[in-house]
């Protein structure tokens, strides 16, 4: 939210409003909402990018804040079945007719339609009125849309895993500081107190000497077609040259584009970049690791397509790494598919999909002393999670940022690190052999082929 934007708004309306009132010679009265705390020319102005499967969550936690007006939407879809939940209608249109929906209930009229609707991501971008950007699209597109929103002057909320690449993300981390952007990485697990709470107690020593993390990822939930899958023809309302934007020209598969965009290396990482994206994010809090991160990576056993599958990325994750203090993380497939377990000399912590969980069972109630650290709150008043998932709460501290100009929880840069972990244990299990990274540099050590893989050129004319 712009204040010399909002300034030139609010006079805009009460110059119009004094015309028109004199043009009509009658005394004007405003509604008490125009210019209350929730008039227009106080919401924040979000356009949202990406009407698909996690839309149907993120889209309605931007919506019932009373300070943001969603004014715009865009997808390259106009509306088709085919997303992970068969039931599902989405894209472009339906997402523009839930928007328009939302607004008329909230009207006397019970009519509205002025939410806009873009297949073209760059038409939205350039509308001046437009404070936000959702970032709701497959991974292959992160980068080069935060860094577009970011030299037109608008803050990101940008879905996990924060990049595609090692070298995205560091591109990411510049532009939105250099151009002064709030960028929130929707890895909203930070946003529950349970998840703090646990970090909480590692870092006050609860559970002594840290020796482990292990970090759980869910299975590959798709791995059909295998080798010999046919292409198909793309369909009718669907961009599939604007769907692919920088990723290698490649013939169109139902199964490579809506939701299973995540199994193909391409667009995504797989899992260990999508639950990855919150599992080891939590496991770095808890660490006090947010900004670096291990210093080696080895393979342990993962899994891979048959060669010629649509699908590239691994089926099972597996992968050690070692923090320069000696402490080791493990990532792998095992239930509960998200979270993670802290063990140490005198107990263990865990958090996630199964709830949290401590031995001693005791440190469940374990006060966290005003002396001892303690770690930030999305919502400070929130103390225990109340949400099945935390997003309304992690998009409440995203608009709070917008407003105070102070960083959210997950700022681009925690973003980042947490993304690296992924990419380089991907980079390590790919390779089938240990590699050393440089933290502070940035860099894996000796080792060219490895190093190549921590970029990727973008096809034309699509770059950074
Ligand atoms: N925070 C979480 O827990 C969580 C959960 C699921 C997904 N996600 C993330 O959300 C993002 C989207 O995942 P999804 O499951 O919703 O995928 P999806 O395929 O279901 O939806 C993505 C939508 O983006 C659209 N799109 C693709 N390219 C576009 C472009 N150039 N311009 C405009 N629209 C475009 C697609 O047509 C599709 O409708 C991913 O980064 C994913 O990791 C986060």
């Amino acid at each position: 939210m712009k204040t010399q934007r909002n300034i030139s708004r609010r006079k805009f309306l009460r110059s119009t409003t004094a015309l028109t009132a004199s043009a009509l010679g009658a005394p004007f009265i405003l509604p008490a909402s125009v210019f209350g705390a929730a008039a227009p020319s106080n919401r924040i102005h979000v356009g949202f990018v990406g009407l698909g499967n996690q839309s149907t969550i993120d889209l309605p936690s931007f919506l019932q804040n009373d300070d943001v007006q969603v004014v715009a939407v865009c997808d390259v879809n106009t509306g088709s079945y085919g997303y992970i939940n068969p039931k599902h209608f989405l894209g472009r249109k339906p997402g523009q007719d839930q928007v328009n929906a939302y607004y008329a209930q909230k009207t006397p009229s019970g009519n509205f339609k002025g939410c806009d609707a873009y297949n073209d991501f760059r038409e939205l971008l350039a509308r001046s009125d437009i404070d936000v950007v959702a970032l709701v699209v497959p991974d292959h597109w992160h980068a080069i849309m935060t860094i577009m929103a970011a030299k037109a002057g608008k803050d990101v909320y940008c879905e996990k895993p924060l990049s595609l690449t090692v070298a995205q993300g560091q591109a990411m981390v510049k532009a939105v500081r250099q151009h002064k952007r709030i960028l929130q990485t929707g890895s909203h697990f930070r946003s529950s107190p349970n998840n703090r709470f646990a970090c909480e107690l590692v870092r006050n020593g609860r559970i002594g000497q840290v020796k482990r993390v292990l970090t759980f990822i869910a299975e590959q939930n798709a791995v059909d077609p295998g080798p010999g899958w046919k292409p198909m023809p793309v369909p009718k309302g669907f961009d599939y040259e604007m769907w692919l934007g920088p990723a290698p020209k490649a013939p169109y598969h139902a199964g490579r584009c809506l939701y299973r965009f995540r199994f193909n290396l391409d667009y995504s990482g797989g899992q260990t970049t999508n639950f990855g994206a919150h599992s080891n994010d939590i496991a770095q809090w808890g660490l006090g690791m947010d900004h670096t991160g291990p210093v080696e990576f080895e393979d342990m056993g993962s899994e891979w397509p048959p060669k010629g599958s649509l699908y590239t990325t691994a089926t099972k994750v597996h992968f050690r790494a070692r923090y320069a203090n000696g402490i080791e993380l493990i990532c792998e497939t095992r239930e509960p598919k998200m979270g993670a377990r802290f063990e140490g000399t005198e107990g263990w912590v865990q958090f996630g999909f199964g709830g949290l969980k401590t031995s001693p069972e005791s440190l469940m109630t374990s006060p966290i002393g005003p002396n001892e650290i303690h770690l930030p709150h999305s919502i400070p008043s929130r103390t225990e999670d109340v949400y099945k998932n935390y997003l309304p709460d992690h998009v409440r501290n995203f608009l709070d940022s917008v407003k105070s100009r102070r960083d959210p929880i997950e700022p681009v840069e925690i973003g980042h690190r947490t993304a690296t972990l992924c990419h380089l244990g991907n980079i390590a299990m790919r390779l089938k052999r240990k590699i050393r990274w440089d933290p502070q540099q940035e860099t894996i050590l000796d080792d060219d082929e490895a190093s190549a893989m921590l970029s990727r050129p973008m096809r034309a004319p699509w770059h950074l």
